[in-house]
């Protein structure tokens, strides 16, 4: 087979340069072979692992007919955490009815109801913040995220089940995302439970802790639905036959949403976070378009703000939180760009690339949420929600959870960074994050220096 020229480097060597440094193999790659290029990470001979990132061709990937391939299957390594019948791991119509029944509560008007929560929650959990200490951005945001997804998804608030959860869920993801443990997902062989001090078994025997503590709020649940939280949506919800999902079905699509909607929506607001105080104009005008709005702006007003939300957009443009978009492995012979991919060759839709084509977006290493406002982008030129049958279900809540903490936050607090080191883009997983959190120290109220500024323009006026 024909393939698209790429890196000469010995098979071997591919796959853990991409892996240490991933940003810079894939620019490198792109800059040497443009928007196509091959990887051969199995040996010379095995079928290649081709990037994309033109939007064209991105735009042909992302609408090809179900029978020409099948997924790549990342996100297989969740199964132990969020179970088989996880949307994430279904494939054809059983995967389209499950995106049925799950997208509503994450969708159109439906997601302002979370309006308040959000911004409660952000309130409580910044106010704790002291002028003149340093926080961790990321493991604040890492909290709000958290604290959005046990009270909007599993309609957690208060209570023993409440409490109970949260101390098991924070140590358990923050296992499973550590380098060392994290290991264990990807090789079945190391999935042993030889008891509770042995890895495997820590892990499974916290994971049924986690699953009665569900099991026993979904028990509770059908007798008092309240309907205000996702959980409370999803049992009201009816399958294909017309029947209600069972605790097992509900349990895995919950441990589903946690999984992706908590590190992913924390990491994009530290990436915002850092922009905006690199750059004092856009703090600026940031703060310019939110004293429009006044103090008492609701929830739908602030997510309507332009700025803020060429600000979100800009920040997960320059770095997506998902490098790629999920694989595809390829059934039957498709044709790309006059190349014939034969079956075994695996299609890889570059989402990083796709955001750093100085033909689409100009001068792309800038962060400058104007080009969000100058003009629209396509889905397949801009697209860090993935694309095709598997975009992100949790788009549109990302969005506004962002926007809504970070009018929340800003509002509230003068922040400055704490190092004056550009904080850099490390991998964890597909993903990436601001290498150390992104450290940022609070100078002072903001209360105070609206009051500074006015006292200010009262001094200048009277003179
Ligand atoms: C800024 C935050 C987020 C980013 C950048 C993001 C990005 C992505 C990407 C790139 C994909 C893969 C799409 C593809 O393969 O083409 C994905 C899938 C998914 N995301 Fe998100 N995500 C975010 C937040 C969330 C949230 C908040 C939730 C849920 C509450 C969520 C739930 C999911 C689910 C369930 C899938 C799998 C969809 C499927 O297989 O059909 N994500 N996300």
């Amino acid at each position: 087979m024909k393939i698209p020229d790429g890196p000469r480097l010995p098979f071997l060597l591919q796959s853990p340069y991409l892996i240490a440094r991933p940003l810079e193999f894939l620019e490198k790659c792109a800059r040497n072979y443009g928007d196509t290029f091959a990887l051969r990470f199995f040996g010379p001979k095995s079928p290649p692992v081709v990037f994309f990132s033109h939007p064209q061709t991105l735009q042909q990937i992302f609408t090809l007919e179900e029978e020409k391939f099948e997924w790549g299957k990342l996100t297989y390594v969740f199964q132990p955490l969020t179970g088989a019948q996880s949307l994430i791991m279904l494939e054809g119509k059983q995967h389209q009815a499950m995106r049925h029944v799950l997208m509503p509560p994450l969708h159109g008007k439906q997601i302002y109801a979370y309006g308040e929560a959000i911004v409660d929650i952000t309130k409580e959990i910044i106010d704790g913040w002291k002028v003149d200490r340093s926080i961790c951005i990321r493991d604040n945001m890492c909290d709000i995220s958290l604290e959005v997804i046990l009270r909007v998804v599993f309609g957690f608030k208060e209570g023993t089940r409440y409490e109970d959860f949260k101390q098991l869920i924070k140590p358990f993801l923050a296992g499973v995302s550590s380098p060392l443990n994290s290991v264990q997902f990807f090789f079945s062989f190391l999935q042993q439970d030889w008891g509770a001090f042995s890895p495997w078994g820590r892990f499974v025997r916290c994971r049924q802790q986690i699953d009665d503590l569900v099991y026993a709020e979904i028990a509770d649940r059908r007798d008092r639905n309240t309907g205000e939280d996702i959980l409370s949506l999803l049992m009201m919800a009816r399958d294909s036959q017309g029947s209600p999902l069972s605790k097992e079905v509900l349990r895995d699509q919950l441990m589903t949403l946690l999984l992706l909607g908590h590190e992913t929506i924390a990491s994009a607001l530290s990436w915002a976070f850092y922009w905006v105080h690199k750059q004092p104009s856009v703090l600026e005008k940031l703060d310019r378009e939110l004293e429009s709005l006044g103090s008492d702006a609701d929830a739908i007003a602030i997510s309507k703000l332009p700025y803020l939300n060429a600000v979100c957009n800009e920040a997960i443009r320059i770095y997506p939180i998902a490098i790629i978009s999920e694989p595809l492995l390829v059934k039957e012979t498709i044709e790309l760009e006059g190349y014939n991919y034969e079956p075994g060759a695996i299609l890889v839709p570059c989402i990083y690339l796709a955001h750093h084509r100085s033909q689409t977006f100009s001068e792309p290493e800038k962060f400058k949420p104007e080009r969000f406002i100058d003009r629209k982008f396509s889905s397949y030129e801009y697209l860090p929600f993935g694309g095709g049958d598997r975009i992100c279900i949790g788009k549109a809540m990302s969005l506004f959870e962002m926007k809504l903490v970070l009018a929340t936050v800003l509002s509230r607090y003068r922040l400055a960074l704490s190092d004056k080191h550009p904080v850099k883009p490390v991998r964890r997983g597909v993903t990436i994050i601001p290498s150390g959190g992104c450290q940022m120290t609070v100078t002072s109220l903001r209360e105070e220096v609206k009051t500074q500024k006015r006292s200010a323009r009262l001094e200048v006026s009277s003179k």
